[in-house]
């Protein structure tokens, strides 16, 4: 067992409703949490595992799976839904192998998130990865984006 689990789990100890901060310190920590870090969880705090999953699926900041190194922000607001969002997602999923459960890379180096208007709605659709902005996207541009992007970062 991790010694950072145990000290988290311990600084809430014995204090109601304290299941929100532990996961959420947990998360920050461990940066998702795995099905053994709930079952450590269950076990240091007497919360069943099944209260712990619940209350991890309910709340979307939780993650139960490893995050990507990088983040590809896909914007679903208005603009860029009328603009064809939902198709430069299935260019992202297709260029990055996934499937359409999965939001990660298998080499975990990207995981997509879907999220809501990105503030520059002149540039529909849009996309970020990490903190750069791409905009007025065709699907046949995502490839060569995720190819730049990633001979930038050395995964090229
Ligand atoms: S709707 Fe996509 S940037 Fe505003």
């Amino acid at each position: 067992m991790s010694a950072n689990l145990k000290e988290i789990v311990a600084k809430y100890h014995n204090k109601k409703g304290t299941l929100i901060p532990i996961l959420q310190e947990v998360q920050r920590a461990q940066g998702f949490l795995s099905r053994e870090t709930i079952k450590t969880i269950s076990e240091l705090t007497d919360i069943k595992v099944a209260e712990i999953y619940g209350v991890a699926t309910f709340y979307s900041m939780f993650r139960l799976k490893a995050q990507g190194k990088y983040t590809i922000r896909i914007c679903k607001g208005t603009a860029c839904h009328v603009s064809g969002a939902k198709t430069i997602l299935e260019a992202l999923k297709d260029t990055l192998n996934l499937g359409p459960d999965d939001d990660t890379t298998e080499d975990n180096l990207f995981t997509i998130l879907e999220v809501a208007c990105l503030g520059c709605c002149s540039l529909a659709p849009v996309i970020m990865i990490e903190d750069k902005t791409y905009g007025k996207l065709t699907s046949a541009k995502i490839p060569e984006i995720i190819d730049a992007f990633k001979k930038e970062v050395n995964h090229g």
